[in-house]
C-alpha cells in the first residue's frame, strides 16, 4: 500500500464528530454538528462538522478540512506529526510512511538553534562540565532527567558558541538577531543550559542558570525574537499536551525545574508559565489541553496572588480551576523542594485535596480579616456572597453560604438574600451589556454566473467520478490557471486511486497551499452533492461560452491593433464565424 492509501485508511477509521467533540463541544442541528470555530475569535457556533462529508467548515474564518487538517491546524502540528496521532487512535501502524518535512522561511532558524541545542548537550558531558553536573545532581536531577529535558552546558568562554556557528554560515547579526549572541559574544556563559520549545516542539530558545555562586541573574532567557515569543510560550506543553487530553487535566507550575520534577514523579501533564505572569495567549492555549487546570504555584506572596488572578482569569475563560495548597512556610514553598522534601505521595496528597478555586478564593479573602470589626466583617460577608454569585453550582452556593452563616453568627436566610439581591443585579447589568453582535465576516464578492459554474463542477467531480469522466471527455477548459490545475489533479488523484472524496482529496493537497485555498473556497460554498446530468451539461456549456467570449475578445483587441487590411479582414471573419456559432 502506499502512503495515500495508509492514510486514507486512517481517515476513514477516525470519524470526524467524534475527533472534534474531543476539542470542542458540538452540537448536533439537522444533519450537520455545530461548534464555536477553534480558528477564529468567536462565540458564536460559526463551524459546522459533517458527518457524512467527513469534513468541518467554518461559515465566518473559512477554515475547512478533514481530520488531518482540524488537529494540524488545531495543535500546530505538521501533516507527519498528524498522521502518527491519528494513527495511533485509529490502531495503523504509520512507521512505514515518509513525509517530506514542511519548510518554513524560519528554517535557517530552526535549524540554528538545533546546533546550539546539540553543542551544550554535549559539554555536559565533557571534564568541563563536571561542576554542572555536580551541582544538577545536588538538585537531584540525574542522567535520565538531563537526557529527557535536554539539559546542556555553555562554557566559561566568550566565543565558543559563536565560533561554531559562524563557521557554518550564520552571520554574528543573525545569531544576535536571534539571541544567541550578544555584543559579538555569545549570550550564555557558564550556564545550565535549559532548551525552550514553541508549541510545535522546536526549540526556540534558551533559559541559563547560574550553577556557581556567582552573583549574575539566577536564570538568563532568550529575549523576544521572530522565533521566540515569551508570551506564547509554555515550558513542556508539546509533550505535556497528549497527557493532559488522556488524563483530562492540566497542572500549571510557575517554574521549569517545577515541570521537570512533577514529570519525574509522573505528573507528565505539566505545564511552566516561567514566572508568575500570564498572557491571554497563554490562557488559550492551556483551554486547548482540557478544561481542567491545576494550579500548583509557589507558596509564597507572589505565588499565592498570581493563583488569585490567573485563578480568576482561567475561571472567565470557562475552565474549572483547582488549587495545589502548597505550604506558605518558608523552606519548601515551591513544588519542587516539597517533592524533594516529602516525597511524591505527599504531593499526591496535595493534589487529591486541591480546593476549587471559589474556595480558594474565600479562604484568601478571610485572611487577616477581624471578625470583631463590623465594617471589616461586612466587607468579608459582601465578598464572599460576590464570589457565590458566580458559582452556577446551587449545592455548592448553598454550602458555603451555610459555612459563611455559622462563622459570622448570622442567619442564613439574611445571606441568601443577600445573595439573591446580586444575583437580580447580574442579569440587570447583563441586559444592559449591550449584545456584541459580531459582524459575520462573510465574502461579499459576487461570483459571476461562469466562475459558479466552474466551481460547482470542481465539487461535482470531487462527489462524482461520474463528472471527472465528463469533464475529461469535454475537454472543459477552466476560467483561470488556479482551476485548472486543481481540475488536473482531481483527475489525476481519481487516475490513480480509482477513487476520490471532498476527504480524502484534502489530505492528498497538503502540501500545495495554493490549490489548497481554492479548493477551500469550493467546498465552502456548499453546493448540493447529486448533482443531475442536466446541470453538469449547463455547466459546460456556460464556461464555453465564456472561453468563446473570451476569445472573441482577445479577436477584437487584435483587429483594433492590426494595420494590414488583409489581415484585418480574416480577423474579423473569425470572429464572426464564432458569433454565428453562438
Ligand atoms: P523561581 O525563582 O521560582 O525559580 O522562578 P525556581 O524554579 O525555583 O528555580 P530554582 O529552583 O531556584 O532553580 C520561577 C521561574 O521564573 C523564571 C524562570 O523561568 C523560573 O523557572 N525566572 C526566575 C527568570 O526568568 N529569571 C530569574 O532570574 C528568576
Ligand atoms: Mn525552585
Amino acid at each position: 500500500m502506499n502512503n495515500q492509501d495508509i492514510v486514507n485508511q486512517i481517515r476513514q477509521k477516525i470519524d470526524i464528530v467524534d475527533l472534534i467533540s474531543e476539542y470542542i463541544p458540538l452540537v448536533q442541528k439537522g444533519k450537520n454538528y455545530f461548534g464555536v470555530c477553534p480558528f477564529h475569535n468567536d462565540t458564536n457556533p460559526s463551524m459546522s462538522v459533517s458527518r457524512e462529508k467527513q469534513i468541518y467548515k467554518c461559515f465566518s474564518c473559512g477554515a475547512s478540512g478533514n481530520v488531518f487538517n482540524f488537529i494540524m491546524d488545531y495543535d500546530h502540528i505538521d501533516f507527519k506529526e498528524a498522521i502518527k496521532v491519528l494513527g495511533e487512535k485509529a490502531g495503523i501502524e504509520v512507521s512505514g510512511i515518509t513525509v517530506a518535512p514542511k519548510t518554513t522561511k524560519f528554517d535557517k532558524y530552526y535549524d540554528m538553534y538545533e546546533i546550539a541545542n546539540k553543542y551544550y548537550q554535549n559539554n555536559i558531558n565533557t571534564k568541563e562540565g563536571q561542576k554542572a553536573k555536580e551541582y544538577l545532581e545536588k538538585r537531584h536531577i540525574d542522567e535520565n532527567l538531563i537526557k529527557e529535558f535536554g539539559i546542556g552546558l555553555s562554557l566559561d568562554n566568550m566565543n565558543a558558541l559563536t565560533t561554531i556557528l559562524s563557521s557554518k554560515d550564520y552571520s554574528i547579526k543573525e545569531l544576535d538577531n536571534l539571541g544567541l549572541a550578544s555584543n559579538n559574544h555569545d549570550a550564555y556563559i557558564n550556564r545550565i543550559m535549559f532548551p525552550l520549545h514553541d508549541i510545535s516542539g522546536r526549540v526556540v530558545g534558551f533559559s541559563g542558570r547560574i550553577y556557581d555562586n556567582s552573583n549574575l541573574n539566577k536564570y538568563l532567557n532568550t529575549k523576544e525574537t521572530i522565533i521566540f515569543k515569551k508570551g506564547e510560550c509554555l515550558y513542556n506543553y508539546h509533550i505535556a499536551r497528549d497527557h493532559a487530553r488522556k488524563l483530562k487535566y492540566v497542572i500549571i507550575v510557575e517554574g521549569f525545574m517545577d515541570a521537570i520534577r512533577l514529570s519525574q514523579i509522573g505528573y507528565k501533564n505539566v505545564i511552566a508559565l516561567m514566572g508568575t505572569a500570564m498572557t491571554s495567549e497563554q490562557m488559550h492555549l492551556v483551554k486547548k489541553l482540557s478544561t481542567n487546570v491545576y494550579l500548583s504555584l509557589d507558596g509564597d506572596n507572589p505565588g499565592q496572588n498570581a493563583t488569585l488572578n490567573i485563578g480568576e482569569e482561567l475561571t472567565k475563560l470557562g475552565l474549572n480551576v483547582k488549587v495545589i495548597g502548597m505550604p506558605t512556610e518558608k523552606a519548601e514553598h515551591d513544588p519542587d523542594e516539597f517533592i524533594i522534601k516529602y516525597g511524591k505521595e505527599s504531593f499526591d496528597n496535595l493534589v487529591e485535596s486541591a480546593l476549587n478555586y471559589s474556595d480558594f478564593k474565600i479562604n484568601f479573602l478571610k485572611k487577616g480579616v477581624n471578625f470583631n470589626s463590623d465594617l471589616e466583617l461586612s466587607n468579608y460577608i459582601n465578598s464572599v456572597i460576590k464570589e457565590v454569585s458566580n458559582i452556577k453550582d446551587e449545592i455548592r452556593r448553598e454550602i458555603i453560604l451555610k459555612k459563611l452563616a455559622i462563622e459570622t453568627n448570622l442567619s442564613y436566610n439574611t445571606l441568601e438574600k443577600r445573595l439573591n439581591e446580586y444575583l437580580e443585579f447580574q442579569k440587570v447589568v447583563a441586559k444592559e451589556e449591550t449584545p456584541k453582535v459580531e459582524v459575520q465576516d462573510k465574502k461579499t464578492t459576487k461570483i459571476t454566473k461562469y466562475e459558479k459554474a466552474a466551481y460547482a463542477l470542481i465539487y461535482g467531480m470531487v462527489n462524482d467520478p461520474w463528472v471527472i469522466r465528463k469533464f475529461e471527455k469535454e475537454d472543459v477548459r477552466l476560467l483561470t490557471k488556479e482551476l485548472r490545475y486543481l481540475a488536473s489533479e482531481i483527475c489525476y488523484y481519481y487516475r490513480k486511486y480509482g477513487t476520490i472524496n471532498m476527504a480524502d482529496f484534502y489530505t492528498y493537497l497538503t502540501d500545495k497551499e495554493e490549490l489548497l485555498v481554492v479548493y477551500n473556497f469550493i467546498t465552502n460554498l456548499d453546493y448540493e452533492e447529486e448533482v443531475s446530468v442536466k446541470a453538469i451539461e449547463d455547466y459546460i456549456t456556460v464556461i464555453n461560452e465564456y472561453n468563446m467570449r473570451q476569445e472573441i475578445k482577445r479577436l477584437s483587441d487584435l483587429v483594433k491593433k492590426e494595420n494590414d487590411p488583409i489581415e484585418k479582414a480574416k480577423i474579423a471573419e473569425k470572429i464572426r464565424l464564432l458569433r454565428i456559432g453562438e
